[in-house]
């Protein structure tokens, strides 16, 4: 079968977007693989950083670096300001109400598992419910399935159609009085369905029932905004946003997280240690026990600033016109299907070939020098839901260029023909 563009129309290019000038920023993207220009096509899975990011923290780790929060000397204040400023550039840049709804963590994983062991365990009893959809990654899976098990819970899944949409009138039926939590992606990485999310918000508050949102593969391809969603969390990671791996972010409203107990004990999270009680310390220092990722949370910081001055609506418009370009010139090649055809999507670009298997299909892009991934994607209940073992994604980021797509194609018919 082959797949038709099902995409919402492309909104005009803005003048002034330049992806090629982008490109310069990012050093990564200027190399040779196997003997040919790496396209590089794996952004869902981590994308490449800027010079403004990797300068910045070898500038800290040159001269700032020191523990935060704990030394009156000169180098550890330089370290909190830096730490504490990132801070403060995210939640301006989710629009967040205060900056002690702002959680530093490892990265979504743990930001869910947080809220998964902080949140939703405490008051989770025999026969209540957690509601998410098919689309999870398996990050949004586990630690709910873990919960229930452990409290006589049920996870509830709504289905999604044929194009990997959900089905909104399926999760609506999800949400009654045993629901303790709605917990769904903002979109999808092995589809790239973007969810209404502020609609279905909005749906689970007129029931009562909290919302997180799994924002990984939303916040590099758009900007969030979270008094205009309403979520009451919301989780990101850093490294696909242009920023370091191993730190990340929970977004939670304020006296949501105020009435919940820590995640970890340990240093940095008290006010009074006795051996007869500990006083824990306020927001939002009561999550983050330990020593952080205090060179990974500047390096955030650096680029939130990145993100800050880029031209949104270019990039965002450059990101539609090329999956539309990509789904037109795949759904050229006979032996392609399309997994993921929403009408509201975001810059995934998910197949299988006849015949082909996926792992295949990544090795030999490769040798062409075109780097994507394949495989379930952590999300295997899709990959059930389309009768896949697996697929081939080319995931985009703004620096993508048509170009880019066009060597995917050369490079994807060239495989096939060594199939034939
Ligand atoms: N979750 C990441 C991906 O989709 C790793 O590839």
């Amino acid at each position: 079968m082959t797949a038709t563009a099902t995409l919402a129309k492309p909104e005009p290019a803005t003048t002034g977007f330049d992806p090629e000038a982008l490109r310069a920023d990012f050093p990564a993207l200027h190399q040779e693989i196997h003997g040919h220009p790496l396209t590089f096509l794996d952004n869902a899975a981590s994308s490449q950083r800027p010079n403004a990011v990797i300068d910045e923290i070898a500038r800290f780790d040159r001269n700032d670096y020191a523990n935060i929060h704990r030394g009156v000397h000169e180098l550890s204040q330089r370290a909190t300001k830096a730490y504490e400023g990132a801070r403060d550039k995210i939640r301006q840049y989710i629009n967040a109400r205060d900056r002690k709804e702002i959680i530093f963590v490892r990265g979504t994983t743990e930001a869910i598992n947080l809220v998964a062991s902080s949140f939703v365990r405490p008051s989770l009893n025999l026969g209540d419910e957690i509601a998410l959809t098919t689309m999870e990654h398996h990050s949004n899976i586990v630690p709910w399935q873990m919960a229930c098990r452990e409290r006589g819970a049920v996870v509830r899944v709504a289905p999604i159609n044929d194009r990997g949409e959900l089905e909104l009138e399926e999760l609506e039926k999800l949400l009654t009085p045993r629901t303790k939590l709605l917990t769904l992606v903002h979109v999808s990485n092995a589809l790239g369905t973007i969810n209404p999310v502020k609609e279905i918000v909005a749906m689970a508050h007129e029931r009562g029932i909290p919302v997180l949102l799994d924002g990984a593969q939303a916040i590099p391809h758009m900007r969030v905004d979270m008094q205009d969603l309403d979520c009451d969390f919301y989780a990101f990671s850093s490294h696909k946003m242009f920023g370091p791996t191993g730190v990340g972010v929970l977004y939670g409203k304020k006296e949501l997280l105020e009435a919940m107990a820590p995640y970890q004990g340990g240093g940095d999270m008290i006010s009074v240690v006795t051996f007869e009680k500990t006083f824990y310390a306020g927001l939002p220092a009561k999550f983050e026990a330990g020593t952080p990722n205090i060179t990974g949370g500047v390096g955030l910081g650096a680029a939130i600033d990145y993100l800050e001055q880029l031209d949104w609506d270019g990039a965002v418009a450059h990101e539609n016109e090329l999956l539309r370009y990509g789904t037109e010139r795949l759904s050229e090649i006979p032996e392609v299907r399309l997994i993921g055809t929403a009408n509201r999507k975001a810059s995934v670009l998910s197949f299988v070939v006849d015949g082909v298997h996926p792992h295949d299909i990544g090795t030999i892009l490769d040798r062409e020098g075109v780097a994507v991934r394949a495989g379930h994607h952590c999300a295997q209940p899709v990959m059930q839901r389309f009768s896949v073992p697996a697929t081939t994604r080319a995931s985009l980021a703004f620096y993508n260029t048509k170009e880019d797509v066009d060597a995917l194609i050369r490079a994807l018919r060239k495989t096939i023909e060594v199939f034939k």
